[in-house]
Parts: C-alpha cells; sequence; structure tokens
C-alpha cells in the first residue's frame, strides 16, 4: 500500500550551521524561517532539524536537558511555531529528532538522581556498583573511554553509551518510558510531521551486565555487542509506536544501526516499528566499523554496487527505506566517494543521481546540492566535534603517528558536514555577521549557493532538476514507487540498475570512472530522462557512456 512520506524529498538542516539571523554566529530556527523560499524552490517537502531542544551542547544538541524547550541560542518556541506554520503554507513538512536513548547529565532528572538520597529519578538512569573499585564491566563507549562514569563520592557508576554527558534512560523502567512517550505525543500534537529517531537500537542493554573479551589497546570491549539491539528490544519498540507514532499519521525514520537483514521485518515495512530506517552499510564502506575510524578499509566500486544492491534487495522484499550518501556524522559524500583529482561537475552530480533515484525516501544533507566538500584541518585543536577528538587519541593508542592520526580524523570527523552552509561568497559565506561558532569552509568563494543560482551545469541546478524529475515528472510513479532491478554489469566500475513501475521502465546507468566506457544493454527507445552530459551515444546494443557521465533511459525493460 502506498504510503504519503514514500513522496517526500526530505532535506536535513543541522541548525547550528545554517543561517544565522542575529548575528551571534550561531545558526537558529529564525534562520531557517528565513531561507523557506530557497528550500521550496530547491523543491524538497520536508525538513528534518537536527535537535533544538535546550542543552548544554556537549554533543550539539544529542544532550537534552529539557524536552519541552528550545536552546534559547536557537530561538523561542514561538520561532518554531512561526516555522512550522510558514512551512506548511509553502507545503514544507517538519520532522524533528527525538534522542530518548539518553538525556543530558544536566537534566534535571539526573541532577536529581545523583543529587537527592531519596530520589523518585534514580531509576530513570543506570546505576551500578564499582567492582573492587574498578568499572562495573569494560564496556567502551562510543566516545571513548569506559561507558561508566563513577558518582563523585560513592561507589556507583552511571552508564553512558556516548559521552559522560550524556547518561543512558533506563528504558527497563516504565515510567521513564511513559513520560517519554508523553513528550513524543506533545510534540505531535504541535503539528510535527514526524521524527527521526536517534540511536534507537541501544535501548535495550544486556541485563547482565557482564564484561566481555577486551578488542582494544585500552583492554575496553564493543558497547555494541552488549546496549545494541538486545534482545527484549522489541517489547519496548513496540510499545513505543502503539502509545505515540501509531496515533498518528505521522513518518518515523529510525537510525537503528545494528539491526541485521533478517530483522529488517520488525523494524520496517506494515507491522516494523517505524516508517523506514537508514542503513550504513554503504555509508561506512571505507571503514571497519563507524566508531573505529582508524580501522580504514580500501574499497573498490563494485563493492559499492554490491552493498548498494543487497541493501535495497533486502528493504524492497519487506518495505521501505531511508535514502542518504551524507548526514550531520558522515564525512561530505564527494570526499568520500571521489578521488580528489576526480572531483568536478560530472562526478558529483553522477554520484548524486545515483543515490537519489535508488528506492525510497531520498535525503539531501545540507550544503549536498551544491557540492560542498571535506575540511581539511591541520590540528586536533581545531575540531569541535567530541567523538573526533577521541578518535584522534584513540588513533594514537592504538600506534599511529601524529600526522596519520590527523590523516584519519580529517577522513571521517563529523565537523566535516558542520562547517556552516555557503550561501555566497562574502565574509563567513553569507552565514552570519558575527563570529561563526566553527571555522569555514576555506573553499566557499568557488563553492557557494549565489554562484551556482541559475547557472548552467551547476550542481545545485542538477539537484533541482532530479527533484522535479521525481516528484512532477512523466515518470514519477516509476521513480517513486518502482521496484529496483539490479543490472548485472561485467564491467567493474559501472553501477546500473532499473526501475520498474507497470508499464513503466527506466534504465538507469552510472559511470563511476574517469574514462569512457561503454556497456552492452539493448535499448529500444531513446527517451533520455536525465543526462548530466549533452548528449549520450546509444545504439541498439550499446551505450557508450564518458567519464563519469549518467543517464536515465525510460525505455522496455531490458
Ligand atoms: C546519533 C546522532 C549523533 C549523536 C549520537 C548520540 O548517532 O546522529 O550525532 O552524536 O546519536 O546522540
Ligand atoms: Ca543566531
Amino acid at each position: 500500500m502506498k504510503k504519503w512520506w514514500q513522496k517526500e524529498v526530505i532535506y536535513q538542516i543541522y541548525p547550528k550551521s545554517f543561517y544565522d539571523s542575529n548575528g551571534d554566529g550561531i545558526g537558529d530556527v529564525k534562520g531557517i524561517t528565513e531561507k523557506l523560499d530557497y528550500l521550496s524552490d530547491l523543491g524538497v517537502t520536508m525538513l528534518w532539524l537536527c535537535p533544538i531542544y535546550r542543552s548544554p551542547m556537549d554533543d550539539n544538541g544529542y544532550d537534552i536537558s529539557d524536552y519541552y524547550q528550545l536552546n534559547p541560542e536557537f530561538g523561542t518556541m514561538e520561532d518554531l511555531d512561526e516555522l512550522i506554520e510558514k512551512a506548511k503554507k509553502k507545503n514544507i513538512k517538519i520532522i524533528l529528532d527525538l534522542v530518548i536513548n539518553h538525556t543530558s547529565d544536566e537534566h534535571p532528572w539526573f541532577q536529581d538522581a545523583i543529587n537527592n538520597p531519596n530520589s523518585p529519578y534514580k531509576d530513570y538512569y543506570i546505576f551500578k556498583e564499582g567492582k573492587d573499585g574498578e568499572e562495573p564491566t569494560n564496556w567502551r563507549s562510543i566516545f571513548g573511554g569506559s561507558v561508566w562514569e563513577k558518582v563523585k563520592d560513592t561507589n556507583e557508576y552511571y552508564l553512558h553509551v556516548f559521552s559522560k554527558k550524556q547518561p543512558d534512560l533506563n528504558w527497563e523502567n516504565e515510567k521513564v518510558r511513559n513520560d517519554l512517550y508523553d513528550m513524543v505525543n506533545y510534540w505531535l500534537d504541535k503539528g510535527l510531521a514526524g521524527f527521526r529517531v536517534d540511536a534507537i537500537t541501544f535501548i535495550k542493554k544486556d541485563q547482565s551486565y557482564e564484561s566481555i573479551p577486551s578488542d582494544g589497546v585500552d583492554g575496553l570491549a564493543k558497547v555494541t555487542k552488549c546496549a545494541r539491539n538486545q534482545k527484549g528490544i522489541e517489547k519496548f519498540l513496540t510499545e513505543l509506536k502503539e502509545k505515540t507514532f501509531s496515533k498518528y499519521d505521522c513518518v518515523t525514520v529510525g537510525e537503528a544501526p545494528g539491526v541485521p537483514y533478517d530483522q529488517l521485518e520488525d523494524f520496517i515495512g506494515e507491522k516494523g516499528y517505524f516508517s523506514m530506517i537508514f542503513d550504513f552499510s554503504y555509508a561506512d564502506l571505507d571503514v571497519e566499523s563507524g566508531s573505529e575510524w582508524f580501522k580504514r578499509r580500501n574499497w573498490t566500486i563494485k563493492e559499492l554496487r554490491d552493498r548498494i544492491f543487497k541493501s535495497q534487495l533486502e528493504m524492497q522484499k519487506v518495505g521501505w527505506g531511508a535514502i542518504f550518501s551524507e548526514n550531520h556524522d558522515q564525512p561530505r559524500s564527494i570526499s568520500k566517494y571521489i578521488k580528489e583529482e576526480d572531483r568536478n561537475y560530472y562526478s558529483t552530480t553522477m554520484l548524486a543521481a545515483l543515490f537519489f533515484f535508488l528506492r525510497g525516501t531520498p535525503f539531501i544533507y545540507q550544503g549536498q546540492e551544491i557540492g560542498m566538500t571535506n575540511f581539511e584541518r591541520t590540528s586536533i585543536d581545531d575540531f569541535n566535534d567530541l567523538s573526533s577528538i577521541d578518535q584522534y587519541y584513540r588513533s594514537l593508542e592504538e600506534g599511529f603517528s601524529k600526522e596519520e592520526a590527523l590523516h584519519i580524523v580529517n577522513l571521517r570527523s563529523r565537523d566535516n558536514g558542520r562547517t556552516p552552509f555557503h550561501w555566497d561568497d562574502t565574509k563567513n559565506a553569507g552565514f552570519s555577521l558575527g563570529t561563526p561558532w566553527i571555522k569555514l569552509n576555506e573553499n566557499y568563494t568557488e563553492i557557494n549557493l549565489k554562484a551556482e543560482e541559475n547557472k548552467k551545469d551547476s550542481v545545485l541546478e542538477f539537484y533541482k532538476k532530479i527533484i522535479q524529475i521525481r516528484q512532477n515528472g512523466k515518470y514519477s510513479d516509476c521513480l517513486i514507487y518502482g521496484d529496483i532491478l539490479p543490472l548485472d554489469i561485467d564491467i567493474d566500475d559501472i553501477i546500473a540498475y532499473q526501475r520498474c513501475y507497470e508499464n513503466q521502465n527506466i534504465v538507469c546507468v552510472f559511470n563511476f570512472s574517469n574514462k569512457s566506457q561503454s556497456i552492452s544493454l539493448p535499448i529500444k527507445s531513446t527517451d533520455i530522462v536525465l543526462n548530466n552530459y549533452d548528449t549520450i551515444s546509444i545504439t541498439e546494443q550499446e551505450i557508450n557512456l564518458k567519464p563519469f557521465q549518467l543517464v536515465l533511459i525510460a525505455t522496455e525493460k531490458v
């Protein structure tokens, strides 16, 4: 059955770095409202805002100290109401980030739990006694060090899967769950279209709380083995859905790392906990694991292709996916997937279309649509992201030199995607009249929105075009709802698939190489739906592709 959210194109905003309306150097909600014309012109239909709730900003808002208030630097509740209302007039929906695995340590619940001996909130978090003066287990936090932090003047520790300023909530406690459900419903009643649900597979911990064999020089062990997607999570997620989401016609996008494909059916599809989830299998193909950046992998285009298709086919079996190549935790896609010497208009647009026309709801991360790139920093002091700093020191511990460690962090740092948006080539790229909270990427004088607007062969205009083709083109049904059918091509750096819907069929071919290449495909019709060059050479048996050429052809099924 078709769902309204399959038709959306979602634009992810990192509010801190989008647009600063009042010159304090920090992007804000009013800044988003001011840019609604741009977003509507781009053609996106929904915005996902990264957390804007009250927060000490240890992890830039993923550490919430009040779920019911905005962080003052982002604005007021009135500002948000205004944004929701004005966006609605432009047919743009809003979803917020839902961070319910943990709160900030500055949340009143946690403060009461550690300061009040009879606190009713003690059981809102996970406290355990130390063992012989040591941490209760050897689990390693995602952001480094032990997951356990000692409570001052006691032998008690609290658990934090992420930073020590992000204590995990105790989902075993029904009161916690009910308080969270009330909060979710409060926001949905406000007229939000739904949520992106943060780190949700971490809510269930292995209840035995035992150490496991260490896997690093620090003697600690992967927390993902003991506190991610553990048995029993189904009870919590079913209840979450029943008591909140299912009462509304809302969309939910789960950040659900650690879900094997054979469990997808529980997470998505008619009976799933969420409308869709992100699959990180191809976003993380340059590293062994998303939380160990120093374990780099040499990957190939063929591998990228295999991972994308595997993911697409598994999702297709049971439901719907969220398609992305960038977000606030990932490096910029061009920098990750395209070699430096090959970065140009053709490779950028080829990459954009490759992801955009996969089956699922496409996400565009701010700045992706103008081709923003990674920003190389020369000193560890220039990083803001706490995981970058941890990965740097962890790399040193694992035996890498300072230069190597810096390089590793530059490739993967979450700060790459968090530099301010490039509006134009004036001071601070037009982002702020004050001093930006984080350094800008120096290439803003070349790569910026103003320079690309209304220009032929600009990445921005290309994005507008692909959004238009998917949303309102002759082949929209096929490109939105159509099945995906991988094409088996025996050239390793060409990726090709078909989208098929009723009597429509679109062949999509992407040359992931800086050389011209031909593939044999029996193409009868020549209705070219999209092409990043002016021409394409197609014979009855062959498609001849120029370097990084992509083409979408409406034709009979091949
Ligand atoms: C998610 C967010 C990330 C955050 C973490 C902890 O992975 O995307 O930015 O640091 O959860 O909340
Ligand atoms: Ca501001």
